[in-house]
């Protein structure tokens, strides 16, 4: 499960802050360097048009970290996004070759505000995150299929800025139908 005490939420958070504003570029830049080093993965992106795959990467990244502070359902929809990692082909060995080319890309664009401390919270966040997604992956029939998605589940339970719900509604066509307001209202 997402553990709050063992992650540094706040450095995660100030240094995903930092990038934000330059998600496109931050995107292309970590498939380019993927790709490089691992052409062989390219395949599994042969039906996804990558300039929608690089706002959901984004867009993913953006509601985890705003999710930090939400770790039930943030476990749950990271079964989930594991289990459908498992469908589209990809297996554990891939993990770290994603975690590194992530790494790279925050040092590339933090530059001298890529601390130890800073990278220490990304291995220690992408490693649970990496974990807890495959943990989904073993057992893909009970997260998926019945289960909700990665995106439902944050529109159920989640935190997510409006800004992000519309880049994923764009990039996805999955309508937020905002569950928790409503469910706040009554
Ligand atoms: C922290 C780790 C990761 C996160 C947060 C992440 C996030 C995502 C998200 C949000 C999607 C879109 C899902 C959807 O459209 O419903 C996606 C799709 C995809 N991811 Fe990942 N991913 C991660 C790791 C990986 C790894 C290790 C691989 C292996 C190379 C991978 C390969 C793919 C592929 C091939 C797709 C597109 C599948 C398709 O639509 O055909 N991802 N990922």
């Amino acid at each position: 499960m997402v553990n709050e005490m063992t992650l540094d939420i706040q450095v995660l958070e100030t240094s995903f802050a930092k990038i934000k504003d330059r998600a496109v570029e931050f995107s292309v830049s970590f498939y380019n360097k993927l790709f490089a080093v691992h052409p062989e993965l390219e395949i599994l992106f042969k039906n996804v048009e990558l300039a929608a795959q690089e706002q959901k990467l984004m867009a993913s990244l953006a509601i985890i970290v705003e999710n930090l502070r939400n770790p039930e359902q943030l476990t749950l929809a990271l079964k989930s996004l594991g289990a459908y990692h498992h469908e589209v082909g990809t297996i554990p060995e891939h993990y770290p070759f994603v975690g590194q080319a992530l790494l790279e890309t925050f040092a590339e664009y933090l530059g001298d505000e890529w601390t130890w401390n800073t990278e220490q919270a990304w291995l220690d966040a992408y490693n649970l995150i990496s974990e807890i997604m495959l943990e989904g992956a073993q057992n893909p029939d009970a997260y998926l299929g019945g289960e909700l998605t990665f995106y439902e589940w944050l529109d159920l339970y989640g935190e997510s800025s409006p800004t992000i719900q519309k880049e994923i509604a764009n990039e996805t066509h999955f309508k937020y139908r905002n569950y928790k307001a409503a469910h706040e209202s009554y």
